[in-house]
C-alpha cells in the first residue's frame, strides 16, 4: 500500500469529504462498509415480511393501499441499498447466498410476529422511529454512496414513522378492545426496538474504528437513549404506557432513565433462535427460488440486447 494513498484517505476524512467507489480505501474500511450496507439491505427486505403478513387483512382499503406503498418502499430501500453495495464490490447474488446461509446478519426486530393490526401501527411508530434515530446520521456516513441513499429513505422512513402514529391514534380513540390491542403490542414491541440500537457501549468493540472512520457519528447508547427521550412524549400523548417501570425523567440528566434492556435475548434471537428466524429465512430462500426465471429472462434479454442493456454477470446467481 502506498503512504500517499493512506494519507489522501485519511485526509478525505479528516475534512469530512466523501470517499467514493473509484477512491483508494483501507481493505478494513471496505469490508466494515460491504458488512453494514448488506445488513442494512437484507434488514429493509427481511422486514417486509412481517407488515406483509397484514396486506390482505387490512381493514379498510385506505389502510390497505398505506401499508402497501410502505412495504414497497422497503423493497425499494433494499434495492437502493444493494447497489451501494455493489459499488464496493460485493456481489448481489453473493449477498442474497449469505443471508440466506445465516452468513450476514439482519436486524434482529424482524424476527418478531406481528399478532394484530396494531403491531402495523407499533411498528412504523417505534421500529420505524428506532431506524430514522438510526439512520439520520448514517446521511453523512463517509461512503458516498450509501449516504446518499439514506437521505432519501429518511424522507420515507417519516412517512412510514407518521402512519404508523396515526394509525395508533386512530385506534385510540376506538373502542376498548381497540385500545388493548394497540396496548398489547406496545408491550411487546418497546423493549425489541431499544435493542434495535445495538449492544451497550462497552460491549460494542467495533464502535470506535467506526468513528474515527466517519461510519459511525454517535454510539449506540447515545442513539438508544435519544429514542427514549423522543418517545416518551408520544406514548403519553397518545395514552400508552410503557413497559417499563424504572423509566422516569431525571432532572440531573437531561434525560429519561430506563430499565435494563435483557441482552441475553437480543443475543438468542441475534443467533438464530428467536421466535421467527426460521420461518423469515425460509421465506426469503423461497422468494428467491421462485424468482429464479425471472432473473434467467432479464439474463436472456440482456444478451439479445448487448447494446441496450448491461447486466452483471452476478445477477444471475
Ligand atoms: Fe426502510
Ligand atoms: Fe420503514
Amino acid at each position: 500500500m502506498s503512504v500517499d494513498l493512506q494519507e489522501h484517505f485519511d485526509e478525505t476524512i479528516a475534512h469530512e469529504r466523501r470517499i467514493e467507489p473509484r477512491d483508494w480505501m483501507p481493505d478494513g474500511y471496505r469490508a466494515t462498509m460491504i458488512r453494514q450496507i448488506a445488513q442494512h439491505a437484507h434488514s429493509e427486505i427481511i422486514g417486509m415480511q412481517p407488515e406483509g403478513n397484514w396486506i390482505t387483512r387490512a381493514p379498510s382499503l385506505r389502510r390497505k393501499a398505506i401499508l402497501l406503498a410502505k412495504v414497497q418502499d422497503e423493497a425499494g430501500h433494499g434495492m437502493y441499498l444493494y447497489s451501494a453495495a455493489e459499488t464496493l464490490g460485493a456481489g448481489r447474488g453473493d449477498m442474497t447466498a449469505k443471508l440466506i446461509g445465516g452468513r450476514q446478519k439482519y436486524s434482529s426486530i424482524f424476527n418478531y410476529p406481528t399478532l394484530s393490526y396494531a403491531d402495523v401501527g407499533v411498528i412504523g411508530w417505534l421500529v420505524d422511529g428506532a431506524a430514522i434515530c438510526n439512520q439520520v446520521p448514517l446521511c453523512r456516513s463517509s461512503y458516498g454512496p450509501y449516504a446518499r441513499a439514506m437521505i432519501r429513505i429518511c424522507k420515507e422512513e417519516s412517512f412510514h414513522q407518521r402512519q404508523g402514529y396515526e394509525l395508533l391514534l386512530t385506534m385510540m380513540r376506538g373502542t376498548a378492545a381497540q385500545r388493548e390491542m394497540v396496548q398489547d403490542a406496545v408491550n411487546r414491541f418497546w423493549w425489541p426496538s431499544l435493542m434495535m440500537f445495538g449492544p451497550p457501549d462497552a460491549d460494542s468493540p467495533n464502535t470506535a474504528q467506526s468513528m474515527e472512520w466517519g461510519i459511525k457519528r454517535h454510539t449506540n447508547d447515545e442513539l438508544r437513549q435519544r429514542f427514549v427521550d423522543m418517545s416518551v412524549p408520544q406514548a403519553e400523548k397518545l395514552g400508552v404506557t410503557l413497559p417499563d417501570p424504572l423509566l422516569r425523567w431525571n432532572d440531573e440528566r437531561g434525560h429519561y432513565d430506563f430499565g435494563p434492556v435483557d441482552w441475553d435475548e437480543f443475543k438468542a434471537v441475534i443467533a438464530g433462535n428467536g421466535p421467527c428466524n426460521t420461518q423469515r429465512v425460509a421465506r426469503r430462500k423461497a422468494a428467491h427460488d421462485e424468482g429464479a426465471w425471472v432473473r434467467e429472462a432479464a439474463m436472456a434479454h440482456a444478451r439479445k440486447n448487448p447494446e441496450r442493456v448491461r447486466v452483471s454477470p452476478e445477477a444471475s446467481s
